[in-house]
């Protein structure tokens, strides 16, 4: 009799399982909790309060959502979807939970007319991709923006959008052909109409999105988006409908992520592979670590692999047990946290790296890296920071210096894309900042020799130069993302570098406090160019707009509020970071309320501001 019960409840789990799996969003929910729990929730690991699987099993579906949404579980799904959290909460409790209406917008949000893309999208005005072109220039000429510093005091909100359910708002947006793209964390992708913001179309996937969105026009008509989630999946979608056309996971490893968007160049996408194992170490039972960077060249037409080239060549093996016998592993690290530059003069693409994340050190971690496109060897390695061994634990009290040897590890990743620029007579530089609040420029014809250097920032773990900087031709613009605990209103700011000679042209202290609560003008976020003008946020949740003759604040708008949205979900703004503007048309479109990397304000806003 037990016997026949125990098979039946065994048969019924399958089912179950079976059940889940069958919905549109697969999920492995064994999977997820394999990854993200297991190591407190059972076995010889597990945390003393924790409940046991057993003790889930009692719970209800909803219950375990809750505490994964709203409770005590919250942090460790951060960076999940919703679609995951979901997979999670059913793996755990086995039962299954109401139909999800946590992503519904109103039917009055869809647009009225169903007409197809425009025919030639990219030809006319764009924002496409992270960078807005394969060198990551991050400016837009003043016939593709329509606007200029006169604009600025007749810019007016046109209209919000409400992420539906979302936590965090900071992906790039990209227009092209009157429509906008535009993806968030929860996994879910949006096409809106650019002017008025109702939708064309949704797009749920299996991970949250960190990446920009970018779009090829094929030769035959088609208009193809592509991106990656944080499952490390990359994504080709039929832009006219939504459709997803193929899927490929680049990376085996269960922390592998893709933050910065794939660039697209020549029918290839170069995908960037990173990774937050290095923030999950905090914990001594977790075997650190064993994620390496790389960049991935995919076919764009079917999605096959063509080369796949580890910024950390040598393969992870055990190397010492901690002090509670956890085995380590290593060497890892050396994530890809920006949208690789392509230099078609020279047939290679460059990246930053970040730090490693387990000893031992490698050569090729805080770099910039230059890589073959075709075959994606590496031409060379210019490193910057060497034995830079950062992990979740180097500042916690019980550091294990077997998993972290050096508590001041500065990690100093490369966190923006870099810049290839001309700089006259026939020269060209690379120049990017990272971490360390300097910016470099590197030359692209002797193995990334530094050619000058200038500190715009002090740096640290969440400072110096952040997400990405811009440049006009003739100097390169670059916010300070550094945050000042003891003296808050002094974070931030805005410096501008001569391309040519490294010179600092001018620099502008931060926006200060000004009776703000939770102050926090330190500037993480992207730049954006146009002509005259460049555009800031901070991660208190203010749009600053710097005329780049002399630095004076033109514009400012206060984006930590909440806003009556065209699709009608409650929607706030907050924190600003990751992506910068997009400026199109006469329209200028940002997103605020990132709730990751020293964000302070989630939100869920998409503000479109026009210039009539
Ligand atoms: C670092 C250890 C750790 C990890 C990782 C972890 N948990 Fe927990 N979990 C705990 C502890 C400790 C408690 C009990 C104390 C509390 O609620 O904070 C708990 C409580 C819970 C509860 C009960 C909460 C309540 O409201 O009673 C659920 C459900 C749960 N965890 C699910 C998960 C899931 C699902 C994951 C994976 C996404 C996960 N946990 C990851 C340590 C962890």
């Amino acid at each position: 009799m037990g016997v026949s019960v125990s098979v039946m409840r065994k048969l019924l789990v399958l089912l179950g399982i079976l059940v889940i799996a069958g919905t549109a969003h697969a999920q492995d929910g064994a999977a997820l909790y394999r990854t993200y729990c297991a190591i407190c929730h059972e076995g010889p690991t597990a945390d003393a309060q924790a409940p046991s699987r057993e003790a889930m099993k009692r719970m209800t579906a909803e219950r375990v959502l809750e505490s994964l949404e709203k409770g005590s579980m919250r942090a460790r799904v951060a960076e999940r979807s919703r679609a995951q959290r979901r997979a999670l909460a059913e793996y755990v409790s086995e039962k299954r939970l109401a139909a999800d209406s946590g992503g519904l917008i109103p039917r009055s949000a869809f647009c009225n007319s169903t007409s197809a893309p425009s025919t030639n999208a990219l030809a006319g005005p764009a924002w496409n991709g992270w960078g807005r072109g394969i060198t990551n220039t991050r400016f837009q000429s003043a016939e593709a923006a329509e606007m200029t510093a006169d604009d600025l005091s007749h810019l007016r909100l046109k209209w919000a959008f409400g992420f539906p359910g979302a936590s965090s708002a900071g992906t790039q947006p990209v227009v092209a052909g009157g429509r906008l793209y535009i993806a968030t964390a929860e996994g879910e992708m949006y096409v809106l109409d650019a002017r008025t913001g109702c939708v064309h179309w949704t797009l749920e996937v299996e991970a949250s999105i960190r990446s920009a969105i970018t779009l090829e026009q094929r030769t035959n008509g088609e208009l193809i988006a592509y991106f990656g989630d944080q499952a490390a999946n990359v994504y080709a979608v039929d832009a006219k409908v939504g459709k997803v056309l193929w899927k490929v996971r680049v990376d085996e490893h269960p922390h592998a992520a893709i933050t910065a968007a794939p660039q697209l160049y020549n029918g290839r996408l170069y995908v960037p592979v990173s990774s937050r194992e290095e923030s999950q170490v905090g914990d001594p039972r977790y075997p650190c670590c064993s994620f390496r960077g790389s960049i991935v060249a995919l076919d764009a037409t079917t999605g096959r692999r063509i080369w796949k080239t580890y910024t950390v060549s040598q393969t992870p093996g055990p190397t010492i047990k901690n002090s509670i016998g956890t085995q380590l592993y290593g060497p890892a690290g050396g994530a890809v946290w920006n949208t690789p530059t392509v230099d078609t003069k020279r047939n290679v693409l460059y990246v930053g790296t970040g730090n490693n994340f387990a000893p031992p050190s490698t050569e090729a971690s805080d770099s910039l890296v230059a890589f073959d496109l075709n075959t994606g060897q590496v031409r060379w390695v210019h490193q910057v920071t060497e034995n830079d061994i950062w992990n979740g634990s180097c500042r916690l009290p019980n550091r294990e210096a077997a998993v972290c040897p050096e508590k001041d590890a500065p990690d100093f990743d490369f966190t923006g894309s870099p810049l290839l620029v001309d700089i006259g007579s026939g020269r060209q530089l690379i120049v990017v900042g990272n971490k360390s609040g300097v910016i470099f420029g590197f030359d692209p014809d002797d193995r990334g020799k530094i050619i000058w250097q200038r500190r715009v920032a002090n740096g640290g773990s969440g400072g110096g130069v952040f997400w990405g900087s811009a440049t006009d031709g003739v100097n390169i613009y670059a916010a300070n993302a550094d945050f000042l605990a003891a003296d808050p209103g002094a974070s931030g700011g805005m410096n501008v570098v001569e391309l040519g000679t490294g010179r600092l042209v001018w620099s502008v202290p931060g926006a200060g406090c000004a009776n703000r609560n939770p102050c926090k003008p330190s500037q993480a976020a992207a730049v954006t160019l146009i002509p005259g003008v460049v555009f800031s946020g901070t991660m208190d949740g203010r749009l600053r707009a710097y005329s780049t003759r002399d630095g004076k604040v033109l514009w400012e708008y206060n984006t930590a509020r909440e806003f009556t949205t065209v699709n009608a979900v409650k929607a706030n703004g907050g924190s600003m970071s990751n992506s910068g503007p997009a400026i199109v048309g006469g329209m200028l479109y940002v997103n605020s309320g990132y709730s990751h990397h020293g964000g302070i304000l989630p939100g869920n806003v998409l503000l479109a501001f026009s210039k009539e």
